[in-house]
């Protein structure tokens, strides 16, 4: 099987002046995530250490760099999901962890649950040895900013999402033909205390199965859970869609039905990838067969080799 990696690093409108540090972002992780796979590691490990870059990366709504919630606090999310068994781990609204989708991999290998949410997580956390970072440490002056204009009496909260949604995560088929998926965020700006979207959710914010493919999300939260996005894609290639005729179907659908706008990355068994949205833009990057593609508006495919 020729290994495949896609990644995204969130749907929405990326302003111009950070458009090429979130594409140059991804095609980073894109990269380590590819040589993991080409030495012959697993699916699972490419997208863990893929997200992990995006997250240690300060241009993204996810780790360091995560969304405020209303208080002015940080509240993450994150999933992972092995094709293999269809085992998944995930955390919610969890606070002051450098790396929430290392951490929902634990939850995956060292406990029978799915989800560990807030203080439960972190307690989870520090029983596993997960260092507690300052949250001081996971919030940038962007985030701020955004923040405190939020909280002014003007504000348009609409306008505000529909600027930065950068959810992160990846997709992945190994050499043994195995699949994964991993996806982190910080949700929604201002968010309620206690919001928890549909990152963390099976089904919602990824689902991986060695039956069919793997997919991440991207979007309004909220719009995502109604139609169960992830699931939704895979079961449109489940009926003989392509990943880029199912992912379209789905995100139409969820444009029609709930309003909702949002982005995804799929691959299937044959390792064919989609990279598709239906907002303004959406940061991605895919690498198979020694070449990187990546774009950020819609009909974007560059292409350069990789050196491996
Ligand atoms: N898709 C990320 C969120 O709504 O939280």
């Amino acid at each position: 099987m020729l290994p495949v990696i896609v990644v995204h690093g969130g749907a929405g409108h990326v302003p111009k002046d950070r458009a090429d540090l979130s594409s140059v972002g991804v095609r980073d992780a894109v990269r380590a995530g590819y040589a993991i796979l080409q030495a012959g590691g697993s699916a699972m490990d490419a997208v863990v250490e893929t997200v992990t870059l995006l997250e240690n990366n300060p241009v993204y709504n996810a780790g360091r760099g995560s969304d405020l919630n209303v208080k002015g606090e940080v509240e993450m999310d994150a999933l992972v999901m092995d094709g293999r068994t269809l085992a998944s781990g995930s955390v919610s609204a969890v606070r002051r962890v450098a790396n929430p989708v290392q951490l929902a991999r634990l939850v995956m290998e060292k406990t029978n649950h799915l989800c560990l949410t807030a203080e439960g997580a972190s307690k989870f956390a520090r029983a596993m040895g997960v260092p507690e970072v300052p949250e001081e440490s996971l919030i940038t002056d962007y985030a701020r900013m955004r923040w405190k204009k939020n909280l002014q009496p003007d504000a348009n909260p609409v306008e505000c999402q529909i600027g930065k949604m950068g959810t992160v995560g990846a997709v992945a088929v190994d050499k043994e033909g195995n699949t994964a998926c991993a996806t982190s965020t910080g949700g929604l700006i201002n968010q309620m205390e206690g919001r928890v979207g549909d990152t963390p959710s099976v089904g919602c914010g990824g689902y991986a199965d060695n039956l069919i493919g793997a997919v991440s999300t991207t979007g309004h939260g909220e719009a995502i859970m109604k139609v169960t996005l992830s699931r939704l894609i895979l079961f449109h290639m489940e009926q003989g869609k392509s990943p880029q005729e199912a992912s379209d179907l789905a995100l139409e659908y969820m444009k029609e039905r709930v309003n909702g706008l949002g982005g995804v990355v799929v691959v299937d068994l044959k390792g064919t990838w989609a990279a598709r949205f239906s907002s303004l833009q959406m940061v991605w990057a895919a690498a198979q067969q020694d070449q990187l593609h990546y774009g950020l508006y819609h009909g974007e495919d560059f292409i350069e080799p990789i050196c491996v």
